[in-house]
């Protein structure tokens, strides 16, 4: 698999205008315009051009997620993607730009107390954010480790109020091939849906992630709001959700859609069981030119390996 080092110095115009922008936010408030109430602020930002959520980054740590190793270079992480709506290169970047993550609104429906929309702005100003420090790894055999800030999954699920009754949670990104050229091959099951059981859903791990490297996610990382569940390969972690829907039935996924002999519903982790076309037993970090011995659920056993007890007969490793 071809992996990109790109020089320190490629700073991808996507990370550098909120970079100012927030250096000019401390600034202002330092020449005495921190008269304004904070609550001012995203008003501002969207004046100026900003991101509106900038004040709330970075967000508190929470220092219970350690690593293994260094975190990957902020600029690798960014310029190495996988956004099938705007290409199957990795190099997405520029065509990510496409992406219009403002308004954003999010649909929860099916088995809830009250289905409701709830725009992005208003939903991450309502649920506490955090960073953490996780490991990630593709099912294509490459893995990084990021500091992404997002809403513990378990949080929303208690504020969206499901049913008793639910039995998985189903999340569906944008629908727009105009913004998506990807969007106009037929061939795959757009638009891009991912699912999990509520049991996971309601585990401390899956993160709906808001930001990244303590700034607000950009367009090639799944902007406004993705999800991350770092025991599963990758493909799991769906970006720029706009439906989330709590399901009595298993949805069927994306992947499942194109390819499920290669790509399963459960994805978690395992270097003993290959993809068909690969070994799992090793990653290869980005940004380094070692390979690691991959773990089993990505070495977060410890917190996720009891949701798969009494399920031994699922292809819980595909
Ligand atoms: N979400 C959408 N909507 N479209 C995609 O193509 N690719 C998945 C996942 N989420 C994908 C997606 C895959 S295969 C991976 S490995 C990760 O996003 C990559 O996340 P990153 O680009 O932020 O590293």
């Amino acid at each position: 698999m071809l992996i990109k080092n790109r020089p320190g110095w490629a700073i991808p115009e996507s990370q550098a205008t909120p970079e100012s922008v927030f250096v000019n936010r401390r600034s202002f408030m330092a020449g005495g315009a921190g008269l304004i109430a904070g609550s001012a602020l995203p008003q501002l930002a969207a004046a100026q051009g900003a991101d509106p959520t900038l004040d709330l980054y970075p967000a508190r740590k929470n220092t219970a997620y350690t690593l293994d190793r260094p975190v990957t270079d902020e600029n690798l992480a960014a310029n190495y993607n996988n956004y099938y709506e705007f290409g199957t290169s990795k190099d997405i970047v520029a065509s990510s730009r496409r992406l219009v993550s403002r308004p954003w609104t999010i649909t929860v429906d099916g088995m809830v107390e009250k289905p409701f929309e709830i725009g992005f702005d208003d939903l991450v100003r309502k649920l506490p954010l955090e960073e953490r420090l996780y490991r990630f790894r593709c099912v294509e055999a490459w893995a990084m480790a990021v500091p992404w800030t997002g809403i513990p999954l378990k949080a929303f699920v208690d504020f969206a109020k499901p049913l008793s009754s639910a039995k998985y949670i189903r999340f569906e990104t944008f629908l727009n091939p105009r913004i998506a050229p990807g969007q106009s091959q037929r061939w795959y099951p757009w638009p891009y849906t991912e699912g999990l059981t509520m049991a996971e859903a309601g585990n401390e791990l899956p993160l709906l992630v808001t930001g990244i490297y303590g700034k607000p996610i950009p367009s090639q990382h799944g902007a406004p709001i993705r999800l991350i569940t770092p025991w599963k390969y990758g493909f799991k972690s769906v970006k720029s959700i706009t439906k989330i829907s709590f399901v009595a039935e298993r949805p069927k996924t994306f992947w499942e859609g194109l390819q499920a002999s290669e790509y399963g519903f459960w994805a978690n982790v395992n270097p003993k069981v290959p993809h068909p076309r690969w070994s799992q037993a090793s990653e290869q970090v980005l940004g380094t030119r070692e390979r690691q011995p991959t773990q089993l659920f990505n070495g977060y056993a410890e917190q996720v390996a009891g949701l798969y007890k009494g399920l031994e007969g699922e292809q819980l490793y595909l």
